[in-house]
C-alpha cells in the first residue's frame, strides 16, 4: 500500500514537470526569440511573488477528435494576488498548438471564470492563441461559445481584463472584445477576425499583420485596445496598476489609497489656465494632473479619440473615473469616436461604483456629412444615455465652453448630475457668439452698411448677455461658480457628502442603449 502511494507521488512529480515544459524546450526558445515571454513567466510577473495557485494542471483533452495529450492542454489557469487582492487568471501557451482553444482548454478557462464570478474577484486573461483549434472542429466552436456566455454574464459583476500577447484570431479576439479592458503589446500582438491571408484571398488586398491588426491599428483606429505597452513586462505591470484602481466586484467600492496629498491643497496657477482668447486652446491635462491626488492619472484609450480624455485617478484617496474634453485636440469637439469612447468608460465606472467627474470644455458636436453619415446621432446618444443612466455620484465642472447639445450630454444638471460647478470662465449657451448672431440677425446683417462691424457688435452683445456661467447659476442650473484654484478641494468635499448616494433604478429587465 505504502509502495503505491510512493509511486503516485513520483508520477505526480513527473506529470507536473511535463506540464511545466508546455510544447517543449524548442518552442519555448522560439517564443523567447520572438520577444515574448512564456505563459508561466507572464503569470509570475503579473501576480504577487509566490501567490499563484494553479488549477487543472493535469487536465488533458479527451484524446479523440484531434485533442492534445499535452498536460494542461495549452492553457495555465488558477488564482493569485495583485497587491494582496485575489484575482483569477488564465494564460494561453502558444507553444502548445499555437495556444489554440479546444474543449479541455475551454473547460479550464470556464472553471476559473465561474470561480471568479462566484467569489467576486477580477478575471485576467493572457491571450496568445490562434483561436478555435482546427483539429477539434465544432467542439472548439462550442467551447468558445461557453466562454462568450460567461464573459457576458460576468460583465458588470467582476472586472474582466484581456491582455493580447501574441497573434490572436477568431474567438481569441471576440472573447477579449466583450471584456472591460484590452491591453496589447507593440509588434508582438495582433488581433483580427480573419488574418492577412484570408484578406488576400477574399478581397485581393495585401496587408501586413501589423497594419491589419497590430497595437497601433487597434489603439488609434478601431478603439479595440485601451492600453498599449512596448513589451510583455510593462504590459503586465500596467494590468497591476489598473487593478489597483478597481473594486474586486460590483458589490464593493474601490480600495481607498492615501497618497498623502492634502485635500485642501489649492493651485493658484489654475486661475490662469483658460486663455483670454476663447479660440485659443490649452491642455486639459494641466487641470487633471493638478487636481488629482499625487498627480497620478491612468489614462484609458490615450491614443484613440484624443479630443476626449478618460481615465482613473484618486481624489482624497477615493478612485474616480474622469471624463474631460480636450480643447488641445480638435478643439475638444464631440465626434463619433469620442462619444463611443466616453460612453463605454462611463458605463464601466457606473457598473463598478466608481464616481464620475466630468470636466467640460466642448464647442459642440462635430458637424458635417462624414460624422452625420458615420452615425453621430447614434454615437452621441450613447454618451447621453450612459451619463443619464449612471447612478454613481456624478460631478461636473464647466471650465470653458459648454454649448448646445454637447452641454447637455456632458453630464449636465438637466440629465441629473448630482452637483455641477462652473469656473468664472465658463461659456454656457445654445450656440457660440458667431453662429448665434448670424442666425438671429441674418436679415439685418445682409442689409447693414458694414455687415462685419454689425456682426461684431451683435456678437459682443451676445457674449455679454449669454456667454457666461452667471445666467445658468441664477437659474440654479449651476450649483456654484467656483475659483479655479479651489477645484480639487471642492471636488473632494462634494465626493465626501455624495458617498452615501443611493441612485434610483427603474424596475425593468434592462434599458436599450442605442448600441
Ligand atoms: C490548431 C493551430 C491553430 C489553430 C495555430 N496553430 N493556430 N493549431 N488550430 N487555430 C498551430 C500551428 O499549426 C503551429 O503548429 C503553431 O500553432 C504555431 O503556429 P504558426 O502558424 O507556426 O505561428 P505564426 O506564424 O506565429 O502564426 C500564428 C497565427 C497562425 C497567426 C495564429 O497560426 C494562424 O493564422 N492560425 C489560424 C488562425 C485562425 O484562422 N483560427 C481559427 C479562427 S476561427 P506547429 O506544430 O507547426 O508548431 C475561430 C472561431 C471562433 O476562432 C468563433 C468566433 C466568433
Amino acid at each position: 500500500m505504502v509502495e503505491i502511494k510512493h509511486d503516485n507521488i513520483l508520477s505526480l512529480a513527473r506529470m507536473r514537470d511535463s506540464a511545466f515544459k508546455g510544447g517543449g524546450l524548442d518552442r519555448i526558445e522560439a517564443q523567447h526569440q520572438r520577444g515574448k515571454l512564456t505563459a508561466r513567466e507572464r503569470i509570475d510577473l503579473l501576480l504577487d511573488e509566490g501567490s499563484f495557485e494553479e488549477i487543472d494542471i493535469l487536465k488533458v483533452g479527451r484524446g479523440d477528435l484531434g485533442s492534445t495529450s499535452f498536460p494542461g492542454d495549452g492553457v495555465i489557469t488558477g488564482h493569485g494576488k495583485i497587491n494582496g487582492r485575489e484575482v483569477f487568471v488564465f494564460s494561453q501557451d502558444f507553444t502548445v498548438m499555437g495556444g489554440s482553444l479546444g474543449e479541455a482548454h475551454s473547460q479550464k478557462i470556464c472553471k476559473v471564470m465561474d470561480l471568479a464570478s462566484r467569489v467576486g474577484s477580477p478575471l485576467i486573461g493572457l491571450n496568445d492563441s490562434g483561436g478555435a483549434r482546427i483539429q477539434e472542429g465544432v467542439d472548439a466552436l462550442a467551447a468558445y461559445g461557453e466562454i462568450f456566455h460567461r464573459n457576458v454574464h460576468a460583465s458588470g459583476v467582476v472586472p474582466q481584463i484581456s491582455c493580447m500577447m501574441g497573434p490572436c484570431a477568431g474567438g481569441a479576439v471576440y472573447s477579449p472584445s466583450i471584456t472591460d479592458f484590452v491591453f496589447m503589446v507593440e509588434r508582438t500582438s495582433y488581433m483580427f477576425v480573419t488574418g492577412p491571408n484570408v484578406v488576400k484571398t477574399v478581397i485581393h488586398k495585401e496587408i501586413s499583420a501589423e497594419e491589419l491588426g497590430g497595437a497601433s491599428a487597434h489603439s488609434e483606429k478601431s478603439g479595440v485596445a485601451h492600453f498599449v505597452y512596448p513589451n510583455d513586462i510593462l504590459c503586465l505591470r500596467g494590468v497591476r496598476q489598473l487593478i489597483n484602481y478597481l473594486p474586486s466586484n460590483n458589490k464593493q467600492k474601490a480600495p481607498f489609497l492615501d497618497l498623502n496629498d492634502p485635500p485642501e491643497r489649492t493651485d493658484p496657477t489654475l486661475d490662469y489656465l483658460v486663455p483670454p482668447n476663447p479660440n485659443q486652446s490649452y491642455d486639459m491635462n494641466v487641470l487633471i494632473y493638478s487636481i488629482l491626488d499625487g498627480a497620478e492619472f491612468l489614462e484609458v484609450h490615450s491614443n484613440f479619440a484624443r479630443n476626449i480624455i478618460c481615465g482613473f485617478g484618486r481624489l482624497g484617496g477615493q478612485t474616480i473615473g474622469l471624463v474631460a474634453n480636450q480643447p488641445a485636440v480638435l478643439a475638444g469637439v464631440l465626434d463619433n469616436n469620442a462619444s463611443f469612447k466616453a460612453a463605454r468608460f462611463v458605463r464601466f465606472c457606473d457598473a463598478f461604483n466608481i464616481p464620475l467627474i466630468c470636466l467640460v470644455d466642448v464647442p459642440g458636436f462635430m458637424p458635417g456629412p462624414e460624422q452625420e453619415h458615420g452615425g453621430i446621432i447614434r454615437h452621441g446618444a450613447k454618451l447621453l444615455y450612459a451619463f443619464t443612466e449612471a447612478t454613481v455620484p456624478r460631478i461636473t465642472v464647466i471650465v470653458r465652453k459648454a454649448y448646445g447639445g454637447a452641454y447637455l450630454v456632458m453630464n449636465s444638471k438637466h440629465i441629473h448630475c448630482d452637483i455641477n460647478y462652473a469656473w468664472p470662465t465658463a461659456e454656457i449657451a445654445v450656440l457660440g457668439p458667431r453662429g448665434a448672431s448670424e442666425i438671429v440677425y441674418r436679415k439685418e446683417i445682409d442689409s447693414a452698411a458694414d455687415p462685419e462691424a454689425f456682426l461684431n457688435e451683435k456678437m459682443e452683445q451676445y457674449r455679454k448677455h449669454y456667454v457666461n456661467p452667471f445666467v445658468a447659476a441664477k437659474r440654479g442650473y449651476i450649483d456654484d461658480v467656483i475659483f479655479p484654484r479651489d477645484t480639487r478641494h471642492r471636488l473632494i468635499r462634494t465626493l465626501q457628502f455624495l458617498e452615501s448616494k443611493i441612485g434610483p433604478r427603474p424596475d425593468r429587465k434592462h434599458g436599450n442603449i442605442p448600441l
